[in-house]
């Protein structure tokens, strides 16, 4: 009798011991397998994925609820990638299969969804100057001149070479002040500045007269000056020209040489950057007139090639640049822009269309 005591209460501690190794088992078990880690393992993710997936609820639940995602795994380390914007990727990648991870995640994120993939269109949207609001005009272009580097189409397009002269012209808008355009493309009208001051006749060249605005001419004094320390003498002749004296101008040129060679050198109406009051042409005491070979071989032009931009003037028709300015090179033609602007424009060798467009109107 005592026996049989004795041996059910060891029946009953081992089966009491089963029991619960049984529930601590099943309990840890559950818990390991019901793990989302362990069950993102299951399916297949690697460490390193899951470590990222884990960080989003939402990406969780997506991972879980679903099979294995190899385009997930490919984007999910991609700094830039947006869960929300999965389903637009699959598309893209769908109809793009060579585009890389880095790009597709850019191109969907920024809109690019309408633009066939190819490494060309990346090389567009990482290039220097480009503007986006401006693709469907590059590409236009590039059918056209497929010998051309992206660099050079967006330097065209970007001052609107890819129209012709005196097409697709807009209103020059005034209240750009110190950055205003005015050019083949924007029309200034019949725009009269105010704030114009008359130029003494220490700065004038022998003859010549006329206005300036006003802070332009406090600049142009100030670069007078610091020439004028090394024996330089920088002489307007030419400053503002209203609508009438240009037309006039312009049009007593279309007489003497015709309407196409005028055309190169001389602004019609309502299109000369004389009429913003920030222009001016340059002479010396002894230059007889605006010219290449007299003005453009002066002491004071190489002065200002190295130092006009520190007073904020730029030299508006170089050489070389004719195709984008549409005016034959004028080294005695400058153009007031503010010393910001200039040091841009001097620094990294750009003409004003294109800075105008890139810097100012950025689109
Ligand atoms: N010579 C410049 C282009 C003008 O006429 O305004
Ligand atoms: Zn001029």
């Amino acid at each position: 009798m005592k026996r049989k005591v004795r041996i059910n209460k060891v029946a009953i501690f081992t089966l009491i011991t089963i029991i619960l190794v049984l529930i601590v088992g099943c309990t840890l078990a559950l818990n390991y397998f019901g793990k989302e880690s362990v069950r993102l393992k299951m399916k297949g993710y690697s460490s390193k994925v899951i470590d990222k997936i884990i960080k989003d609820e939402e990406i969780t639940k997506y991972a879980l609820n679903n099979k294995k995602d190899n385009l997930l795994i490919e984007l999910i380390n991609v700094d830039e990638f947006k869960f929300s914007n999965l389903d637009k990727y699959k598309s893209y990648k769908k109809d793009n299969k060579d585009v890389t991870s880095k790009d597709l995640v850019y191109l969907v994120n920024n809109d690019y969804t309408e633009y066939d993939y190819s490494p060309n269109l990346i090389e567009f949207i990482n290039s220097k100057y480009y503007l986006k609001t401006r693709l469907d005009r590059y590409l236009a272009y590039q059918e056209d001149h497929q010998d051309l580097e992206v660099k050079e189409i967006i330097k065209r397009v970007n001052s609107n070479i890819d129209y012709d002269f005196y097409t697709n012209v807009e209103k020059t808008d005034t209240s750009y002040g110190y950055q205003m355009i005015c050019n083949k493309h924007y029309n200034i009208g019949t725009y009269v500045p105010s704030n114009i001051v008359s130029v003494a006749s220490t700065y004038l060249k022998p003859g010549y007269g006329g206005y300036l605005d006003k802070e332009v001419y406090a600049a142009y004094i100030e670069m007078y000056n610091a020439a004028k320390k090394e024996n330089l003498n920088i002489l307007v002749q030419s400053p503002y020209r209203s609508y009438n004296t240009q037309s006039s101008i312009y049009n007593n040129y279309v007489k003497k040489d015709g309407k196409e060679k005028a055309d190169t050198y001389s602004a019609r109406a309502g299109y000369s950057e004389h009429q913003t009051a920030l222009a001016i042409d340059f002479a010396t005491k002894t230059t007889t007139g605006l010219s290449n070979s007299d003005f453009g071989q002066t002491k004071e032009f190489k002065w200002l090639q190295d130092n006009a931009y520190k007073y904020g003037f730029i030299l508006r028709y170089p050489k070389g640049e004719e195709y984008i300015t549409g005016y034959m090179y004028e080294s005695w033609h400058y153009r007031y822009i503010g010393k910001e602007a200039a040091k841009i424009v001097h620094d990294e060798n750009i003409t004003y269309e294109e800075y105008f467009t890139y810097y100012v109107l950025k689109k």
